[in-house]
């Protein structure tokens, strides 16, 4: 199972103290062996977070990258190529989040060609929005994102999937567990292979529903995966 924090835009030099809690955690962890947890916190603590990881059981990841591979007058950007320099190795692409700020499929599309030809593993995001929910063309918008996203992307396991319903971020709402179940199901018959994981206001009172969808491969969590306590329950209640 993986369990990938999303820090967002929070946290500063401080904020990696909260690693070594983790860390304890896992080291007598009884499922230690079948847990993946990767962080993505702001670009300008991979490079810090990366070297206190040394030799742990957790990976690194980023939040975005640009498109292009070589550099250029970008102003604000950061590309692969440098993301996996500073001790990425995976990058969160297609975010709502972004997706809102005007990424469309086709940069996403770019930007994972981009990533995976750096070498770094990508969480490819997708998800409804409430007005496609009720409209009930969720699947038809997840369809569109996932051959849009992934156009000539060849099936590798170097891609996760990541479901996450935009009117669920954030919001303490999550979809009803049959929903759920059909979602994921639906993407995993789409795209044979991948791992599936949930994102979206996952914390340690709704992980017990959660956890019992027993196709979901994982979870990404932000508001949660700030709060080493939080963090460290969700896992622990996952496998109780
Ligand atoms: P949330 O965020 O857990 O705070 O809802 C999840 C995400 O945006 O990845």
């Amino acid at each position: 199972m993986y369990f990938i924090a999303n820090w967002k835009m929070y946290g500063g030099l401080n904020s990696l103290n909260s690693l070594h809690k983790v860390n304890k955690f896992l080291k007598t962890f009884r499922k230690k062996k079948v847990v993946k947890i990767i962080y993505c916190p702001p670009s300008t603590l991979i490079r810090p977070m990366s070297k206190k990881l040394k030799n742990l059981n957790i990976e690194v990841g980023a939040q975005n990258c640009h498109e292009q591979q070589t550099y250029g007058p970008f102003t604000g950007s950061i590309n692969s190529i440098m993301l996996k320099s500073v001790g990425a190795k995976y990058v969160i692409i297609g975010h709502s989040e972004n997706r809102q700020n005007g990424e469309t499929d086709k940069l996403i599309n770019l930007k994972i060609k981009s990533a995976l030809k750096a070498g770094l593993k990508v969480i490819f995001c997708i998800g409804e929005t409430i007005k496609q929910k009720r409209k009930k063309i969720t699947k038809q918008v997840l369809n569109k994102q996932i051959k849009l996203g992934l156009y000539k992307i060849k099936k590798n396991n170097k891609i996760l999937i990541a479901y996450e319903p935009v009117w669920s971020i954030g919001t303490g709402l999550i979809p009803k567990s049959n929903e759920l179940y059909d979602t994921i199901n639906f993407i995993k018959k789409k795209i044979r292979n991948f791992k599936i994981i949930y994102g979206g206001s996952v914390n340690p009172k709704n992980i017990h529903e959660l956890k019992s969808i027993n196709n979901i491969d994982g979870f990404l969590i932000g508001g949660a995966s700030q709060d080493p306590k939080k963090f460290i329950d969700i896992i622990k209640k996952t496998y109780n």
